[in-house]
């Protein structure tokens, strides 16, 4: 697996995120009111009462505080970056969570290290899941610490199929790579994240496009004009880019008898 550097590209990054555009909520794929956005997943990811739930890649805690407002429940919010944890204890404390959310630095490829086996309700990866280096190594670890019959909701950016004349088709390689390098991205091919899942037996209860309606991508426009980043050569993200949301199931006991 590749060096990890998406820690010190979040602790260089995150306080100009929060200042330009993105506030406390670090997802790129949102309407213009951050509450709907963060009300569509707690419906989607099914947040109910009593849960215990992993954030994996949970920033400086903006989705966790709001999930923890709203319902009686223990969140551990894990994070790659020192600085978006320092943050997050702050953001935590001030709004008097931190008997709901517990914050801790960390690598989710190794989330053995961290959590028993069978501690989790739900895992949530929330704009996160395209930094992982092995896909195969996350899932694996997040179906080990689901408990039977818990879900995992994973929220991102997935990458298209290269289609089209060949000049769509390099344009869409060097945007990728523009993207990957520019984010820390390792944009998932969503066939493949499908196979590792069913490979391990997760069942799906739905793979779909987000449907949260986009008044204006204002966040991203303004975050990438402050910062001269051009990821898209001028072009639209949705050319190259899928917003996708899943919704698997960690079946219980897979030894059943087949009868
Ligand atoms: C785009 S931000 C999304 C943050 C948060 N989910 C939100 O909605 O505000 C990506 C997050 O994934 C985390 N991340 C990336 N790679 C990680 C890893 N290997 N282990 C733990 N967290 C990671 C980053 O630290 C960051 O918090």
């Amino acid at each position: 697996m590749k060096k990890n550097k998406t820690g010190t590209y979040y602790d260089e990054w995150t306080e100009h995120y929060m200042n330009t555009g993105y506030g406390n909520v670090i997802q790129a794929h949102r309407p213009a009111d951050v509450n709907q956005l963060l009300d569509y997943i707690a419906l989607n990811a099914n947040i109910k009462d009593g849960m215990q739930i992993l954030d994996a890649g949970c920033g400086i805690c903006g989705p966790a505080i709001f999930f923890a407002q709203k319902f009686n429940i223990k969140i551990t919010a894990l994070t790659i970056s020192p600085k978006q944890s320092e943050i997050a204890k702050n953001l935590i404390e001030e709004n008097n969570l931190s008997s709901k959310i517990d914050v801790m630095v960390g690598d989710y490829h190794h989330l053995d290290k961290y959590f028993e086996p069978q501690s989790f309700d739900l895992v949530i990866m929330l704009e996160s899941f395209g930094h992982c280096l092995s896909q195969k190594k996350v899932i694996a670890g997040i179906n080990n610490v689901l408990k039977d019959d818990a879900h995992l909701y994973i929220k991102d950016y997935f990458k298209k199929g290269f289609n089209g004349s060949s000049k769509r088709r390099s344009d869409m390689k060097k945007i990728m790579k523009n993207m990957n390098k520019i984010y820390s991205y390792n944009l998932p091919d969503p066939e493949e994240t499908y196979k590792i899942l069913r490979s391990m037996d997760m069942e799906m209860i739905y793979m779909q496009r987000n449907k949260l309606p986009l008044f204006n991508d204002d966040s991203v426009k303004q975050f990438e004009k402050n910062h001269d980043i051009d990821v898209f050569m001028g072009g639209f993200h949705y050319q190259i880019l899928e917003p996708l949301e899943l919704y698997f199931k960690k079946p219980g006991n897979i030894d059943a008898d087949i009868i």
